[in-house]
């Protein structure tokens, strides 16, 4: 596991860009699972902005690793949030675009989700493997929509599952912790200070950390790197 520490978010978003960059320039194509929430929208505004002239779209697949379970043009869209932010700057093309269909009954959209990427993404040890996983993690822990009190989603046997905001009861279709664990190159990006309690707890192993589904993200065969700014990662 690599830390990057940066002075500020601004630079943790450029150093992750730099990194996707990176992995673009080495590959012919790239699979990316987005997380959602606020803190990639500084990633995004990078990506159609400083970099928009050094990424060839056409290469890059865009899956996200959760959406919550509200039409596309909700407020609390993932994808509305994306396509603001970066889908509607850059020359991407639709087929490159596979959002999750939020607008679909929950149950039925995880299995379907999972299906299109047990179709689409190259499979190792028979579970679908994205070259990069970008990952969040809030204020009450949870990652990708996998909750504190939903851990054993980070085991499941599915692919996607259904994940509850405890607090807003809205329904979010998620990555499990399989598929999270089996991508080449799982990158969390957390900035801010609201960040550094839990990060803390999860560093160190201490406090409620087991109940965190960042603590149980381990690599099966590829990288983790976490990019974060120096408030969220105050130990
Ligand atoms: C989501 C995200 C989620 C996010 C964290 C951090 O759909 O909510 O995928 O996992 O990464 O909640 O959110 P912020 O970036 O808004 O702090």
């Amino acid at each position: 596991m690599e830390k990057q520490i940066y002075k500020d978010a601004n630079a943790a978003a450029d150093g992750f860009a730099q990194y996707l960059l990176s992995k673009h320039k080495s590959q012919d194509s790239l699979t990316v699972a987005l997380s959602g929430g606020s803190t990639p929208k500084i990633l995004f505004d990078l990506l159609a902005s400083k970099y928009l002239n050094e990424i060839d779209w056409s290469k890059i697949h865009l899956y996200w690793g959760d959406e919550r379970c509200v039409p596309p043009t909700d407020d609390d869209s993932n994808y509305k949030m994306t396509v603001e932010h970066l889908i509607s700057k850059i020359n991407i093309p639709e087929a490159n675009i596979h959002r999750v269909l939020g607008e679909n009954l929950p149950d039925d959209e995880a299995d379907r989700y999972g299906a299109l990427l047990n179709k689409n993404l190259q499979s190792i040890n028979d579970i679908p493997a994205f070259d990069i996983i970008i990952l969040g993690i809030g204020t009450d822990g949870h990652t990708a929509s996998i909750f504190p009190h939903e851990i054993e989603l980070m085991n499941s046997p599915s692919v996607c599952a259904v994940g509850i905001n405890p607090d807003s009861g809205q329904k979010r279709v998620t990555l499990t912790g399989p598929v999270i664990n089996n991508a080449k190159s799982i990158c969390f990006l957390a900035t801010g200070a609201s960040k550094a309690e839990k990060l803390t707890e999860i560093f160190n192993k201490t406090g409620n950390y087991k109940t965190y589904p960042a603590a149980h993200v381990s690599p099966t065969h590829g990288e983790l790197i976490w990019f974060m700014d120096e408030s969220a990662s105050i130990q």
